[in-house]
């Protein structure tokens, strides 16, 4: 039987979402600055570069920049990195937090010209407060009303030119007259094994700490193909072999560290095993709906979906069906168990 540990929902370090200002601190030391040090996501890098490079040339503001794809991938640090190649300042700000048209207009308004405004889950802007960028983002200019009642008015304010760059984590949620008005839309893919170890040595170098081959080839292959978790999991590492008296970190220190954080040998947790199993004990590996693995779990659907859900379908554990979701023959496989009949004679 599958026992959720309380543990579980209390800390989770393979989570994509950044989380403690502690760590918040500790990720700001280890971002890079430039496109040339930012590693990963080749495509973004190179057209993001040749953008760039045309924009400051024409001595123009950057198009406004559509950022999509899973937690942790370093939309944000791209935001920074791209307000420091273009020698402007950047205002963060998210969906969410935006609540009111004013909320906006008073951001708008305070922008210089060529800033960059990040946007982090634009799809998350209520409609209304939608409305006032479609306006400042084709024209710089949004129209405000003065007044109430029959003398109201509305008054037209020009903005300085910007760029907005918005972050999602849902492209499908995103209303089409919005994502229309950006004039380049990036994908964020999950980075390859080999770029997150290359990060995991350009951290390390950073932060002083020795580390060796096999150790940074290990935990590269446990950070879920996400930088963040890359960084976090260094850090943990980082104290063993601290506590060890060890000045490199071995192989056996990042095993001894991912053993004790219950994190395996493909970056899942306890959460991620007991998704997989609840499935497979209780619905036959599926296909089952979200909101019934929901209840078994009592996990919210939304972050079954958005947090746990995307490395496990990119791992090819899980798939999303038109009737539900369903463990494939890998995912079984990585539990050690066998896919039953039944489903080999479906999956042919
Ligand atoms: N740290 C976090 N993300 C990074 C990236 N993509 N390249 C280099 N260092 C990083």
């Amino acid at each position: 039987m599958i026992q959720r540990e309380e543990n579980v929902k209390k800390e989770r370090v393979v989570a994509p979402a950044s989380d403690t200002a502690e760590f918040s601190q500790f990720e700001q030391t280890l971002r890079p600055k430039t496109l040339t040090e930012y590693i990963g996501q080749k495509e973004i890098k190179r057209n993001l570069t040749i953008s760039v490079q045309a924009a400051k040339k024409r001595k123009e503001t950057l198009e406004h920049i559509l950022l999509h794809g899973p937690a942790g991938l370093g939309k944000t640090t791209l935001a920074y990195i791209i307000g420091n190649e273009m020698a402007a300042s950047v205002k963060i700000s998210s969906g969410p937090a935006l609540e009111r048209q004013g909320d906006l207009a008073s951001i708008l308004t305070n922008l210089s010209e060529n800033d960059v405004l990040f946007i982090d889950e634009i799809h998350r802007l209520r409609p209304i407060v939608e409305e006032v960028l479609y306006s400042a983002m084709e024209d710089f200019a949004i129209d405000i009303m003065l007044g109430k009642g029959p003398s109201a008015r509305a008054v037209r304010l020009n903005l300085p030119r910007f760029t907005l760059i918005g972050a999602t984590t849902k492209m499908s949620l995103l209303s089409s007259p919005l994502r229309d008005r950006f004039g380049n839309v990036f994908k964020f893919q999950f980075y390859d094994i080999d770029d997150i170890r290359k990060i995991i040595l350009r951290s390390a170098k950073i932060l002083e700490c020795k580390i060796e081959d096999a150790a940074a080839q290990r935990l590269a292959e446990s950070s879920r193909q996400t930088p963040r978790i890359a960084n976090r999991l260094l850090r943990r590492v980082r104290d063993f072999a601290e506590y060890h008296g060890a000045n490199s970190i071995a192989e056996k220190t990042v095993e001894e560290a991912l053993h004790s954080l219950g994190v395996d040998s493909l970056g899942l947790d306890e959460m991620d095993r007991m998704i997989l199993g609840t499935m497979i004990e209780k619905f036959k590996g599926g296909p089952v709906g979200l909101n019934t693995i929901s209840s078994a779990l009592s996990e919210e659907e939304a972050t079954l979906e958005d947090i746990y859900e995307p490395y496990l379908i990119q791992l090819g554990f899980l798939e999303r069906t038109p009737r539900g979701r369903l463990v494939t023959e890998r995912g079984y496989h990585h539990l050690g168990m066998e896919i039953p009949r039944h489903r080999q004679t479906q999956l042919i």
